[in-house]
This record gives structure tokens, sequence and C-alpha cells, in this order.
């Protein structure tokens, strides 16, 4: 079966992938036409495109797209470029090992087929895009599925950052349960923190949730403690970037300060993740490379003067790891990992 998404897809003729501008979400819905490889690199980069399974379908499209220009009638010199160019793509953010994922299994599709000509290798590496595209969505809306059934009408969910159909392909993670809770007109309430510095969750997360028409409120981060102390959530559910084997979990900064408040206030927090985020060769959240950007992003962005000094010093780690002690389950399209997650992750993903 083979499906498209709106925010990440081939022009016609297959030699252009165009995206949403998710930097200039919520108020305009602009698209990129990326045809060269240092585009993709920046439009992963600079977040235009971002989300982890979403990067990873991004690559694996741009992938087909960059093949097309690459030597056709020499698969030596195809082959070269083919891998310098996916580690090229790989290189843009270390964190999400959905990239990595996604990219292996395009070379994998060099590597399984040594003797065809490049031009026979191009079909083969778009139908592998599409698969990467199509289990994407299968896994979302299973996950959704899953989250959903820990839910009863009225229930409030805290979530951070942006885990929503623009950072997979249908439905997203962690609010992929309210999204289809509200198509089966299941009354639920959503808390979307707003999620400093990039405020994913302001742009993205309360944009997607109240299109789908799901109650969201939108909070400072700041807030969360107060929103839990009222007793207005009954669960917090997040994205991941990378599952490592004991059940770490990296995902935005912030999460794992979520996670403890929950602790505190007795709220189930949940991990929702496709198993292209779960990296068993990954033993421990410490072993996760983490991203650091701009000093900018905290300094002076979204701000019509700068909030501080140019000189002052700023540490700015795009996610953090949330310890596996504190989650309550880990939900996956296989089914809800519980602890112990060194046995549970391995009897689902090994
Ligand atoms: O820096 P971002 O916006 O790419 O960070 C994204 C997240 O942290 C998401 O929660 C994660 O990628 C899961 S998306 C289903």
């Amino acid at each position: 079966m083979h499906q498209t998404v709106d925010h990440v897809r081939l022009s016609e003729d297959g030699g252009a992938l165009i995206i949403l501008d998710q930097r200039r979400l919520p108020l305009h819905r602009e698209y990129l036409t990326l045809t060269e490889k240092q585009q993709m690199y920046d439009a992963i980069k600079s977040l235009a495109i971002r989300g982890a399974p979403a990067i990873g379908i991004f690559a694996a499209f741009g992938m087909t797209v960059l093949a097309r220009s690459m030597p056709l009638g020499d698969r030596a010199a195809f082959d070269r470029e083919f891998l310098a160019s996916s580690a090229y793509l790989n290189s843009s953010r270390p964190t999400a090992v959905n990239l990595g994922w996604a990219l292996g299994r395009m070379e994998r599709v060099l590597a399984a087929n040594p003797t065809l000509p490049p031009e026979a290798l191009l079909p083969l590496l778009r139908q592998e895009a599409q698969n990467i595209l199509d289990e994407d969505i299968a896994m979302c809306t299973a996950i959704s599925e899953y989250g959903l059934s820990l839910l009863k009408p009225g229930d409030g969910v805290l979530t951070h950052c942006n885990a929503g159909p623009i950072a997979t392909s249908r439905y997203g993670t962690a609010i992929g349960p309210l999204i289809l809770g509200a198509e089966r007109g299941i009354r639920l309430r959503a808390f979307s923190d707003e999620t400093r510095p990039l405020l994913q969750g302001a742009r993205l997360t309360s944009y997607e949730l109240q299109r789908a028409g799901v109650d969201v409120t939108l909070i400072c981060d700041n807030m969360a403690s107060m929103v839990m102390k009222n007793g207005w959530v009954q669960f917090c559910f997040v994205g991941c970037d990378r599952v490592a084997a004991n059940g770490d979990a990296a995902n935005k900064i912030g999460t794992s300060g979520v996670a403890i408040l929950a602790k505190h206030y007795g709220i189930p927090f949940y991990v929702l993740g496709p198993s292209s985020t779960v990296d068993l060769k990954t033993p421990t959240g410490a072993d996760i490379p983490i991203e650091l950007r701009s000093e900018d992003e905290i300094r002076s962005k979204w701000y019509a003067e700068p909030m501080a000094l140019p000189e002052v010093k700023c540490y700015n780690p795009a996610f953090d790891v949330t310890d596996h002690e504190l989650i309550a389950g880990i939900i996956t399209e296989k089914g809800i990992c519980r602890p112990p997650y060194t046995e549970s992750l391995r009897k689902l993903f090994a």
C-alpha cells in the first residue's frame, strides 16, 4: 500500500523533495523544494523538518532524489557517492537514532544488490523509502491505539515538545492517542508545554491538537508542576528520539524534568515511540549523544530585542535523558513495555 503525507513528499517526477517548513508554523503553511544534499542537511539542522521519525523518512526520500544525479554508469562510483551523501545527512543531528536507522536501510538496498547497475537500483531505493513511510504510518497508528487504551473520557494528558503527525508521518506518537480519541468522539484534555527554547509545544503541538479538535491548553514549561498539583492531568505522554537498551529515553530538553515532577505527584509518565527509535545497541542513556545548539536560541531568538547580553555564556542542550526508573511504560507499536526494560525491550525488539 503506497501512502503519502503532505509534509514530506516527492515531486511528481521524483526529482525533488517537497516539505512543509515547520519553522513557519503555525501562521504560515509554506513548502520548500529541495534537490541538493546541502539543502537537505540544512533543512534537518535548522528544523525545517524535525521530529525523530520525520527526519528518517525525509532522509530516505532525500537519498532517492540525490541518487538520480549520482554516476549512473559506474556502480563503484555510485556506491561511493551514495554512502558519502548518506553519512553527510546522518551528521546533521546526532540524537535521534531514526535518522541513521533510515539511512542504514537505504544503504542496505545497495549492499543487497551488489551486481545491479545503478539505474536499476533507483526504483528499489524509492520503494524502500516508501516502505519506511508506510511502516511509520502503521506504527504510529498502533502506538496511538495502545496509548488511547490507557485513557478514559475526561482524562488530562500533559505532553512536552511535539510528537505529532508532522514529527512522524500520520497521527504521531505522544499526541496520537489524543488525536485518535478526538476522531472517535472521546472527550480528553491536553496540556502542552511550550518547550523552551524552540517552542515546539506552542508552535506545533497546540496547533496540531487544536486543528484535530482536541481540547488543548498551552502552558509555559514552568507551569507543569502547578497543572499537576491542580489535578488536571492523569498521564504524561512524551515522544522520544532514542530509547536505550535499559529503557533510558532521550527526548526534547525538559522532558526529564516533567518525569521528575510526575513522580512527585504520582502521575504515570509514558514514553511513546516506534521500534525505529529503540536502539538496543546503545546500552544506557549515558551513551546517547546529546546535540548542543546555538546559544542565540536562548539569548535572542523569538524576542523583539535580545533578552541577554551578547557576551553572556549559555548552555543549550537540545535533548535530555529520562531515567528508566521514572518511566511507567514505553508504548510501542508492538505493545506496552513495562519495567524491567532490559527484559521487556529485548523481548519485543531483539
Ligand atoms: O528538536 P526536535 O524538535 O526535533 O525534537 C523532537 C522531539 O524531541 C520529539 O519529541 C521526538 O523527536 C519524537 S517525535 C515523534
